[in-house]
Protein backbone atom coordinates (compact mmCIF):
# COMPACT_ATOMS: atom_id res chain seq x y z
CA UNK A 1 0.00 0.00 0.00
CA UNK A 2 1.11 3.15 -0.36
CA UNK A 3 2.77 5.07 2.39
CA UNK A 4 2.20 8.22 2.16
CA UNK A 5 3.80 8.79 5.79
CA UNK A 6 7.36 7.76 4.02
CA UNK A 7 6.67 10.27 1.10
CA UNK A 8 6.76 12.53 3.75
CA UNK A 9 9.70 11.65 5.61
CA UNK A 10 11.42 11.57 2.48
CA UNK A 11 9.75 15.17 1.67
CA UNK A 12 11.21 16.28 4.93
CA UNK A 13 14.24 15.72 4.29
CA UNK A 14 14.23 17.12 1.10
CA UNK A 15 12.76 20.24 2.53
CA UNK A 16 15.63 20.51 4.85
CA UNK A 17 18.27 20.00 2.89
CA UNK A 18 16.53 22.90 0.97
CA UNK A 19 16.48 25.48 3.80
CA UNK A 20 19.90 24.78 4.15
CA UNK A 21 21.97 23.57 0.44
CA UNK A 22 20.89 25.89 -2.85
CA UNK A 23 18.87 23.85 -4.77
CA UNK A 24 17.78 25.09 -7.86
CA UNK A 25 13.91 26.53 -8.91
CA UNK A 26 12.46 23.55 -10.81
CA UNK A 27 13.54 21.37 -8.12
CA UNK A 28 12.22 23.61 -5.44
CA UNK A 29 8.69 24.03 -7.16
CA UNK A 30 8.95 19.64 -7.74
CA UNK A 31 9.38 19.43 -4.07
CA UNK A 32 6.09 21.03 -3.37
CA UNK A 33 4.01 19.43 -6.53
CA UNK A 34 4.99 16.73 -5.13
CA UNK A 35 3.39 17.47 -1.74
CA UNK A 36 0.49 19.27 -3.08
CA UNK A 37 0.11 16.27 -5.12
CA UNK A 38 -0.19 13.57 -2.00
CA UNK A 39 -2.16 15.82 -0.11
CA UNK A 40 -4.75 15.98 -2.93
CA UNK A 41 -4.91 11.87 -3.14
CA UNK A 42 -5.03 11.90 0.39
CA UNK A 43 -8.08 14.27 0.39
CA UNK A 44 -9.71 12.39 -2.79
CA UNK A 45 -9.51 9.13 -0.51
CA UNK A 46 -10.93 10.74 2.64
CA UNK A 47 -14.34 12.01 0.18
CA UNK A 48 -15.38 8.72 0.55
CA UNK A 49 -15.88 8.77 4.44
CA UNK A 50 -16.93 12.29 4.13
CA UNK A 51 -20.77 12.83 2.36
CA UNK A 52 -21.55 16.45 2.71
CA UNK A 53 -23.67 17.03 5.80
CA UNK A 54 -24.97 20.17 7.20
CA UNK A 55 -24.32 19.41 10.47
CA UNK A 56 -21.29 17.19 10.33
CA UNK A 57 -18.90 19.74 9.35
CA UNK A 58 -15.57 18.53 10.10
CA UNK A 59 -13.46 20.68 13.43
CA UNK A 60 -11.48 18.68 15.68
CA UNK A 61 -10.70 14.95 17.05
CA UNK A 62 -12.09 13.91 19.68
CA UNK A 63 -10.14 12.49 22.69
CA UNK A 64 -11.50 9.25 21.52
CA UNK A 65 -10.87 9.53 18.32
CA UNK A 66 -14.26 10.60 17.10
CA UNK A 67 -14.91 13.19 14.57
CA UNK A 68 -16.24 16.74 16.15
CA UNK A 69 -18.37 17.90 14.08
CA UNK A 70 -20.06 21.15 13.87
CA UNK A 71 -22.55 23.41 11.94
CA UNK A 72 -22.03 26.73 9.38
CA UNK A 73 -22.68 28.71 13.08
CA UNK A 74 -18.84 27.59 14.01
CA UNK A 75 -16.19 29.62 13.26
CA UNK A 76 -13.96 27.12 12.08
CA UNK A 77 -17.22 25.87 9.15
CA UNK A 78 -15.21 27.52 6.34
CA UNK A 79 -12.06 25.95 6.47
CA UNK A 80 -13.18 22.32 5.35
CA UNK A 81 -14.59 23.84 2.06
CA UNK A 82 -11.54 26.11 1.91
CA UNK A 83 -9.22 23.02 1.63
CA UNK A 84 -11.15 21.85 -1.30
CA UNK A 85 -11.28 24.42 -3.32
CA UNK A 86 -7.61 24.98 -2.94
CA UNK A 87 -6.91 21.15 -3.57
CA UNK A 88 -9.24 21.36 -6.77
CA UNK A 89 -7.98 24.77 -7.92
CA UNK A 90 -4.41 23.25 -7.33
CA UNK A 91 -5.51 19.70 -9.39
CA UNK A 92 -8.22 20.44 -11.20
CA UNK A 93 -10.36 16.91 -10.01
CA UNK A 94 -13.82 17.21 -10.20
CA UNK A 95 -14.58 15.37 -7.29
CA UNK A 96 -12.96 18.16 -5.07
CA UNK A 97 -15.04 20.55 -6.83
CA UNK A 98 -18.28 18.46 -6.59
CA UNK A 99 -17.21 18.36 -2.42
CA UNK A 100 -16.18 21.79 -2.07
CA UNK A 101 -19.63 23.29 -3.92
CA UNK A 102 -21.62 21.18 -1.70
CA UNK A 103 -19.75 21.93 1.38
CA UNK A 104 -19.70 25.84 0.71
CA UNK A 105 -23.50 25.98 0.39
CA UNK A 106 -24.06 24.81 3.74
CA UNK A 107 -22.42 27.98 4.85
CA UNK A 108 -24.60 30.66 2.80
CA UNK A 109 -26.96 31.40 5.69
CA UNK A 110 -24.00 32.69 7.89
CA UNK A 111 -23.93 35.95 5.22
CA UNK A 112 -26.65 37.62 7.58
CA UNK A 113 -25.53 37.09 11.02
CA UNK A 114 -24.76 40.01 12.78
CA UNK A 115 -23.94 38.25 16.71
CA UNK A 116 -20.02 36.94 15.20
CA UNK A 117 -17.03 38.68 13.88
CA UNK A 118 -15.92 35.34 12.37
CA UNK A 119 -17.77 35.91 9.20
CA UNK A 120 -14.28 36.54 7.31
CA UNK A 121 -13.28 33.10 8.12
CA UNK A 122 -16.86 31.65 7.82
CA UNK A 123 -17.48 32.53 4.37
CA UNK A 124 -14.32 33.91 2.43
CA UNK A 125 -12.15 30.96 3.23
CA UNK A 126 -15.20 29.24 1.80
CA UNK A 127 -17.15 31.42 -0.58
CA UNK A 128 -14.17 33.58 -1.29
CA UNK A 129 -12.11 30.79 -2.68
CA UNK A 130 -15.29 29.87 -4.32
CA UNK A 131 -15.28 32.85 -6.01
CA UNK A 132 -11.66 33.77 -7.03
CA UNK A 133 -12.19 29.90 -8.62
CA UNK A 134 -15.81 30.00 -10.56
CA UNK A 135 -16.13 33.75 -11.05
CA UNK A 136 -19.73 32.70 -9.92
CA UNK A 137 -22.02 35.72 -9.20
CA UNK A 138 -23.93 34.73 -6.22
CA UNK A 139 -20.51 33.66 -4.79
CA UNK A 140 -19.64 37.01 -4.83
CA UNK A 141 -23.07 38.11 -3.80
CA UNK A 142 -22.78 36.29 -0.58
CA UNK A 143 -19.15 37.53 0.09
CA UNK A 144 -20.37 41.11 0.07
CA UNK A 145 -23.67 40.69 1.88
CA UNK A 146 -21.39 39.06 4.40
CA UNK A 147 -19.29 41.92 4.27
CA UNK A 148 -22.40 44.68 4.88
CA UNK A 149 -22.89 42.36 7.97
CA UNK A 150 -19.76 42.43 9.54
CA UNK A 151 -19.33 45.92 9.29
CA UNK A 152 -22.74 46.45 11.74
CA UNK A 153 -20.15 45.47 14.69
CA UNK A 154 -17.90 48.23 13.76
CA UNK A 155 -17.21 51.38 16.02
CA UNK A 156 -16.10 54.54 14.71
CA UNK A 157 -15.47 55.66 18.56
CA UNK A 158 -13.66 52.81 19.57
CA UNK A 159 -12.10 52.00 15.46
CA UNK A 160 -12.91 48.31 15.55
CA UNK A 161 -15.52 45.65 14.71
CA UNK A 162 -16.35 44.60 18.00
CA UNK A 163 -15.52 40.64 18.57
CA UNK A 164 -17.41 38.88 21.57
CA UNK A 165 -20.60 39.27 22.85
CA UNK A 166 -20.16 36.85 25.55
CA UNK A 167 -18.76 37.74 29.60
CA UNK A 168 -20.43 41.44 29.46
CA UNK A 169 -19.93 40.94 32.82
CA UNK A 170 -16.28 41.49 32.50
CA UNK A 171 -15.34 42.94 28.98
CA UNK A 172 -17.30 45.82 27.31
CA UNK A 173 -16.31 45.90 24.09
CA UNK A 174 -13.99 43.05 23.65
CA UNK A 175 -11.57 42.63 20.52
CA UNK A 176 -9.24 39.78 19.70
CA UNK A 177 -5.94 39.88 17.61
CA UNK A 178 -7.57 36.62 15.73
CA UNK A 179 -10.28 39.46 14.23
CA UNK A 180 -7.18 40.94 11.63
CA UNK A 181 -8.16 37.79 9.65
CA UNK A 182 -11.78 38.79 8.93
CA UNK A 183 -10.34 42.24 7.52
CA UNK A 184 -9.45 40.32 4.49
CA UNK A 185 -13.24 40.00 3.31
CA UNK A 186 -13.98 43.61 3.82
CA UNK A 187 -10.86 44.43 1.57
CA UNK A 188 -11.95 42.27 -1.35
CA UNK A 189 -15.55 43.42 -1.04
CA UNK A 190 -14.11 47.34 -1.75
CA UNK A 191 -12.19 45.95 -4.67
CA UNK A 192 -15.81 43.73 -5.65
CA UNK A 193 -18.09 46.56 -4.73
CA UNK A 194 -15.88 50.00 -5.42
CA UNK A 195 -17.39 51.06 -2.56
CA UNK A 196 -14.20 52.60 -0.09
CA UNK A 197 -16.42 52.30 3.38
CA UNK A 198 -15.27 48.27 3.67
CA UNK A 199 -11.40 49.12 3.26
CA UNK A 200 -12.05 52.14 5.69
CA UNK A 201 -13.39 49.87 8.47
CA UNK A 202 -10.48 47.10 7.71
CA UNK A 203 -7.97 49.87 7.87
CA UNK A 204 -9.14 51.23 10.70
CA UNK A 205 -9.39 47.88 12.72
CA UNK A 206 -5.95 47.27 11.92
CA UNK A 207 -4.79 50.70 12.95
CA UNK A 208 -6.76 50.42 16.01
CA UNK A 209 -5.18 46.60 17.03
CA UNK A 210 -1.90 48.40 16.17
CA UNK A 211 -1.72 50.92 18.58
CA UNK A 212 -3.40 49.10 21.39
CA UNK A 213 -2.99 45.10 21.15
CA UNK A 214 0.74 45.27 20.39
CA UNK A 215 3.30 45.12 22.72
CA UNK A 216 7.05 46.46 22.01
CA UNK A 217 8.28 43.77 21.67
CA UNK A 218 5.50 43.15 18.44
CA UNK A 219 3.77 40.70 19.65
CA UNK A 220 0.05 40.55 20.94
CA UNK A 221 -2.09 40.75 23.75
CA UNK A 222 -4.83 38.17 22.81
CA UNK A 223 -7.81 40.28 24.18
CA UNK A 224 -8.00 44.03 24.35
CA UNK A 225 -11.21 45.17 26.10
CA UNK A 226 -12.44 49.04 25.18
CA UNK A 227 -14.84 51.56 26.66
CA UNK A 228 -17.35 51.90 23.83
CA UNK A 229 -18.73 54.88 25.66
CA UNK A 230 -14.86 56.78 24.97
CA UNK A 231 -13.41 54.48 22.67
CA UNK A 232 -10.38 54.15 24.73
CA UNK A 233 -8.75 51.19 25.98
CA UNK A 234 -9.90 49.98 29.13
CA UNK A 235 -8.37 46.30 29.62
CA UNK A 236 -5.99 43.78 28.39
CA UNK A 237 -6.83 40.49 28.77
CA UNK A 238 -6.63 36.58 27.08
CA UNK A 239 -8.70 33.94 26.87
CA UNK A 240 -6.83 31.18 25.40
CA UNK A 241 -3.42 32.16 26.59
CA UNK A 242 -1.28 30.95 29.37
CA UNK A 243 -1.32 34.39 30.58
CA UNK A 244 -2.42 38.15 30.38
CA UNK A 245 1.12 38.85 29.72
CA UNK A 246 2.36 36.00 27.24
CA UNK A 247 2.01 34.95 24.13
CA UNK A 248 -0.16 33.46 23.12
CA UNK A 249 1.06 31.01 20.34
CA UNK A 250 -2.06 30.91 17.61
CA UNK A 251 -2.30 34.75 18.56
CA UNK A 252 1.22 35.51 17.22
CA UNK A 253 0.43 33.76 14.31
CA UNK A 254 -2.81 35.70 13.71
CA UNK A 255 -0.88 38.54 14.15
CA UNK A 256 1.98 37.90 11.52
CA UNK A 257 -0.47 36.73 8.79
CA UNK A 258 -3.14 39.77 9.66
CA UNK A 259 -0.50 42.78 9.41
CA UNK A 260 1.40 40.93 6.39
CA UNK A 261 -2.41 40.84 4.70
CA UNK A 262 -3.05 44.27 5.71
CA UNK A 263 0.03 45.54 4.38
CA UNK A 264 -0.48 43.51 1.30
CA UNK A 265 -3.74 45.49 0.97
CA UNK A 266 -3.33 49.27 1.60
CA UNK A 267 0.66 49.53 1.17
CA UNK A 268 0.78 51.07 5.38
CA UNK A 269 4.75 50.81 6.35
CA UNK A 270 3.55 50.51 9.90
CA UNK A 271 1.65 47.29 8.79
CA UNK A 272 4.71 46.07 7.21
CA UNK A 273 6.97 46.78 10.02
CA UNK A 274 4.79 45.45 12.38
CA UNK A 275 4.61 42.10 10.15
CA UNK A 276 8.43 41.62 10.08
CA UNK A 277 9.19 42.38 13.62
CA UNK A 278 6.67 39.63 14.92
CA UNK A 279 8.19 37.51 12.03
CA UNK A 280 11.27 38.15 14.11
CA UNK A 281 9.78 37.90 17.66
CA UNK A 282 8.40 34.47 16.79
CA UNK A 283 11.20 32.58 14.93
CA UNK A 284 14.03 34.20 17.21
CA UNK A 285 12.27 33.35 20.02
CA UNK A 286 14.39 31.46 23.04
CA UNK A 287 11.20 29.06 23.49
CA UNK A 288 10.84 28.32 19.46
CA UNK A 289 11.60 24.68 19.37
CA UNK A 290 13.94 23.66 16.63
CA UNK A 291 11.07 22.36 14.31
CA UNK A 292 9.50 25.74 14.11
CA UNK A 293 6.32 24.07 15.45
CA UNK A 294 5.89 26.20 18.85
CA UNK A 295 4.44 25.50 22.11
CA UNK A 296 0.52 26.79 22.71
CA UNK A 297 2.01 29.41 24.44
CA UNK A 298 5.69 31.04 24.47
CA UNK A 299 5.47 31.42 27.78
CA UNK A 300 3.57 27.93 28.75
CA UNK A 301 4.69 27.33 32.68
CA UNK A 302 6.42 23.72 31.77
CA UNK A 303 8.12 24.25 28.27
CA UNK A 304 9.51 22.08 27.18
CA UNK A 305 6.95 19.77 28.19
CA UNK A 306 4.15 21.46 26.39
CA UNK A 307 2.21 20.80 23.71
CA UNK A 308 2.88 21.86 20.43
CA UNK A 309 0.77 23.70 18.04
CA UNK A 310 0.64 22.98 14.84
CA UNK A 311 -2.14 25.02 13.63
CA UNK A 312 0.37 28.04 14.27
CA UNK A 313 3.25 26.96 12.64
CA UNK A 314 0.51 26.57 9.49
CA UNK A 315 -0.43 30.13 9.52
CA UNK A 316 2.99 30.99 10.10
CA UNK A 317 4.32 29.99 7.60
CA UNK A 318 1.24 31.71 5.35
CA UNK A 319 2.83 34.46 7.06
CA UNK A 320 5.88 34.84 6.00
CA UNK A 321 4.89 33.94 2.60
CA UNK A 322 2.48 36.65 2.00
CA UNK A 323 5.72 39.04 3.19
CA UNK A 324 8.40 37.33 1.09
CA UNK A 325 5.31 37.89 -1.91
CA UNK A 326 5.73 41.59 -1.26
CA UNK A 327 9.23 42.23 -1.61
CA UNK A 328 12.23 40.00 -3.35
CA UNK A 329 14.73 42.41 -0.99
CA UNK A 330 13.64 40.88 2.40
CA UNK A 331 11.98 37.80 0.46
CA UNK A 332 15.17 35.21 1.69
CA UNK A 333 14.69 35.44 5.22
CA UNK A 334 10.99 34.25 5.34
CA UNK A 335 11.32 31.51 2.55
CA UNK A 336 14.43 29.97 4.63
CA UNK A 337 11.75 30.32 8.10
CA UNK A 338 8.49 29.13 6.35
CA UNK A 339 10.45 26.58 4.11
CA UNK A 340 11.70 25.38 7.82
CA UNK A 341 8.28 24.67 8.87
CA UNK A 342 6.81 23.62 6.03
CA UNK A 343 9.73 20.83 6.18
CA UNK A 344 8.72 20.17 10.04
CA UNK A 345 5.12 19.55 8.94
CA UNK A 346 5.68 17.25 6.22
CA UNK A 347 7.33 14.86 9.11
CA UNK A 348 5.65 11.49 9.74
CA UNK A 349 5.37 13.14 13.38
CA UNK A 350 2.83 16.10 12.03
CA UNK A 351 1.28 14.14 9.17
CA UNK A 352 -2.31 12.39 10.31
CA UNK A 353 -4.28 10.15 8.58
CA UNK A 354 -7.39 10.24 10.19
CA UNK A 355 -10.08 11.67 7.65
CA UNK A 356 -10.56 14.29 6.92
CA UNK A 357 -7.50 15.54 8.67
CA UNK A 358 -4.49 16.27 7.06
CA UNK A 359 -2.02 17.12 10.20
CA UNK A 360 -1.91 16.42 14.15
CA UNK A 361 -0.67 17.79 17.17
CA UNK A 362 -2.67 21.29 17.01
CA UNK A 363 -3.89 22.83 20.00
CA UNK A 364 -7.39 24.64 20.50
CA UNK A 365 -7.65 25.74 24.01
CA UNK A 366 -5.87 25.08 26.55
CA UNK A 367 -7.40 26.87 29.09
CA UNK A 368 -10.90 25.95 27.73
CA UNK A 369 -9.29 22.78 28.28
CA UNK A 370 -10.68 21.59 24.71
CA UNK A 371 -8.96 20.30 21.87
CA UNK A 372 -5.98 19.85 23.59
CA UNK A 373 -2.87 17.97 20.84
CA UNK A 374 -5.30 17.17 18.69
CA UNK A 375 -6.03 17.16 14.20
CA UNK A 376 -7.81 20.30 13.93
CA UNK A 377 -9.34 21.57 10.55
CA UNK A 378 -7.75 24.87 10.20
CA UNK A 379 -4.38 23.65 10.41
CA UNK A 380 -4.86 21.42 7.45
CA UNK A 381 -6.74 24.64 5.85
CA UNK A 382 -3.29 27.06 6.37
CA UNK A 383 -0.87 24.30 5.57
CA UNK A 384 -2.31 23.78 1.81
CA UNK A 385 -2.42 27.82 1.56
CA UNK A 386 1.36 27.49 2.81
CA UNK A 387 2.09 25.25 0.18
CA UNK A 388 -0.17 26.88 -2.48
CA UNK A 389 2.35 29.87 -2.28
CA UNK A 390 5.39 28.54 -1.58
CA UNK A 391 4.69 26.81 -4.91
CA UNK A 392 3.44 29.53 -6.72
CA UNK A 393 6.64 31.82 -5.14
CA UNK A 394 9.11 28.81 -6.74
CA UNK A 395 7.17 28.98 -10.10
CA UNK A 396 7.23 32.64 -10.43
CA UNK A 397 11.18 32.81 -9.12
CA UNK A 398 11.43 29.94 -11.68
CA UNK A 399 10.61 32.23 -15.08
N1 LIG B 1 -10.04 32.44 16.29
C1 LIG B 1 -10.15 31.46 17.28
C2 LIG B 1 -8.90 30.72 17.52
O1 LIG B 1 -7.86 31.02 16.94
O2 LIG B 1 -8.97 29.82 18.34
Amino acid sequence: MFKSWLVAGLLGALYACSATVPVNKGQEAAIYRKTLDQLTEKAISYLEVMPADSTAIPRALSPDGTLHKTTSRDWTSGFYAGELWMLYDYSGKGLLKEAAQAWTAFNAKEQWDTHTHDLGFKIYCSFGHGYQITADEAYKEVIVNASRTLIKRFDPKVGCIRSWDFNSDIWHFPVIVDNLMNLEMLFASSRLTGDSSFFNIANSHAQTTLVNHIRADHSSYHVIDFDPETGQQRLKDTHQGAAKESSWARGQAWNLYGFAMAYRETQAPQFLEQARGVAAYIYEHPNMPKDQVPYWDFEAPHIPNEPRDVSAAAINACGLLILAEQNPEYASQYLKWADATLASLAQERYQSETPPFLLKHSVGSIPGNFEVDVPIIYADYYYVEALLRRLAFAEKANK
